[in-house]
């Protein structure tokens, strides 16, 4: 296997420029690594003028991506560009029909279309290969198809996004509100290009969705994912959470449970001394859990040019060895239909804000909705100042269902004296 294996490039922005330095600057590494060359021959963005700290010269400049992914001198497309539908997903179709291997940093394009272009993919016999899609720069495609192959997974969870965690830990430390950190995050690249998607948590449902498939041989099934981001989360409820000995993270978990496969992504309080707990700023954490490995966690830098070079990287390799496995584990075309449980069947504990008019007998109006509900409170704090002001009230309730705990929040947003909608937060006993 000594011919050079010839790469195109579509999207030279964070991920392609980074993709391109690395490949320059390891070249001799990854020949010894391959047993044979790696050289990109082509590439395609919107602007052929802009610098973006790599010379291009020698290599062919394509305006329309997806004429590169059919035309071009090459084995391998590389797509860089982003997005579910559209151009990317045109560029990753033309390089399948073409015969051409996919390499995809897109975890949007995957999670909606995931299953259809690897089942197009393998028909065509080609590889499609996305391990820069999740979690950045740790290697948990490769581990979950290759080194966990052995294993039953029955839940996987982690911090998914490297924009939300890299926020919420400068609150933490900070002190700062979630707007105040968000910039940064986008100047450093590790934004999506529309950062929404990774406040609001699609980005890490987009992820946690190509886990589920991967770990549960399933279709992957976006759509079923229950979604919230860290929008609402305050400076106020991060220092109510360290109070009560926890850290607000957000989540992705994906679990085999009795009611079906249940998929969530959202804020969660998870006990400060849980070894994810201690996962700061950019960084990374999925863990693994099964009869064998009982848990697995690996951490790493979730976003950014160079842990996201290194992954494209990896897929690469792979390719030029000759590495054949099968998109998401077992062939597309024997992957089960998704089993969503829904999410008012999901069983777990619960942290509560209140903001309350500091008078008498207000907390009593609370306390009797949840003996009416039987929820069970675990503990509460209430720090009163002087009658008549409004002060938070916080209660934790120990397990209970989930579409119970919303008729008790809907029963207490009634209570006279409750002047704000009640704040809820999942807390995850990991
Ligand atoms: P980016 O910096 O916005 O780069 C996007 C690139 O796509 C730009 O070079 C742009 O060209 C090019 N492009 C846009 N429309 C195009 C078109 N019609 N034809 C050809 N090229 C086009 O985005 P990024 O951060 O590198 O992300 C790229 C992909 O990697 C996305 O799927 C993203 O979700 C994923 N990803 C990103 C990270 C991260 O940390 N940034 C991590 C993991 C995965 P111009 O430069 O000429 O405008
Ligand atoms: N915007 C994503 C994040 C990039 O912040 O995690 C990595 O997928």
């Amino acid at each position: 296997m000594s011919q050079t294996l010839k790469i195109a490039v579509a999207g030279l922005g964070t991920v392609g420029a980074g993709t391109l330095k690395l490949l320059n600057a390891e070249s001799a590494l990854l020949k010894a690594r391959c047993g044979r060359s790696v050289q990109v021959t082509a590439v395609s963005a919107r602007d052929k003028s802009k610098d973006r700290g790599v010379s291009l010269d020698g290599l062919e400049f394509y305006d329309d991506a997806v004429e590169m992914a059919s035309k071009a001198d090459c084995d391998v497309v590389v797509e860089l560009i982003g997005g579910s539908d559209g151009i990317a997903k045109q560029v990753v179709e033309a390089a399948i029909a073409a015969g051409r291997h996919v390499v995809t940093a897109n975890k949007a394009l995957l999670a909606v279309h995931g299953s259809g272009l690897a089942r197009q993919a393998e028909e065509a016999g080609v590889t499609l290969a996305y391990e820069a899609a999740v979690a950045g720069g740790i290697p948990i495609i490769k581990a979950m198809r290759e080194g966990l192959a052995g294993n039953s997974v029955t839940r996987i969870y982690g911090i998914l996004n490297g924009t939300c965690n890299y926020i919420l830990t400068r609150m933490r430390e900070e002190g700062l509100e979630f707007t105040d950190v968000l910039e940064d995050a986008q100047s450093l690249g590790y934004a999506e290009v529309d950062p929404s998607t990774d406040i609001d948590g699609v980005d890490a449902a987009h992820k946690l969705a190509i886990l589920a498939s991967l770990a549960f041989g399933r279709e992957v099934d976006f759509d079923s994912v229950h979604v919230e981001g860290i929008s609402r989360i305050s400076q106020m409820d991060i220092q109510f959470a360290e109070e009560l000995g926890f850290r607000i993270k957000l989540l992705g978990i994906a679990a085999i449970t009795d009611h079906g496969v249940e998929q969530r992504v959202h804020p969660c309080l998870v006990p400060a001394d849980v070894p994810i707990a201690g996962v700061e700023d950019v960084f990374n954490a999925v863990v693994a859990e099964s009869e064998y490995i009982d848990s697995l966690m690996l951490e790493g830098r979730g976003a950014g040019e160079g842990p996201t070079a290194s992954a494209v990287v990896a897929d690469i390799v792979d390719i030029a060895r000759g590495l054949k496995i099968p998109t998401f584990a077992i062939p597309a075309v024997d992957l089960k239909s998704p089993e969503p449980a829904p999410m008012d069947r999901h069983y777990g504990a619960y942290y509560i804000r209140l903001m309350v008019i500091d008078r008498p007998g207000i907390f009593a109006d609370v306390a009797a909705i949840l003996r009416d509900h039987e929820v069970s409170m675990e503990s509460v704090l209430q720090y009163g100042r002087s009658p008549d002001e409004v002060v938070p009230v916080v209660m934790t309730i120990h397990e209970t269902e989930e579409a119970r705990t919303v008729r008790v929040i809907e029963a207490i947003a009634k209570v006279d004296g409750i002047v704000e909608p009640p704040v809820m937060i999942r807390i995850e006993n990991l």
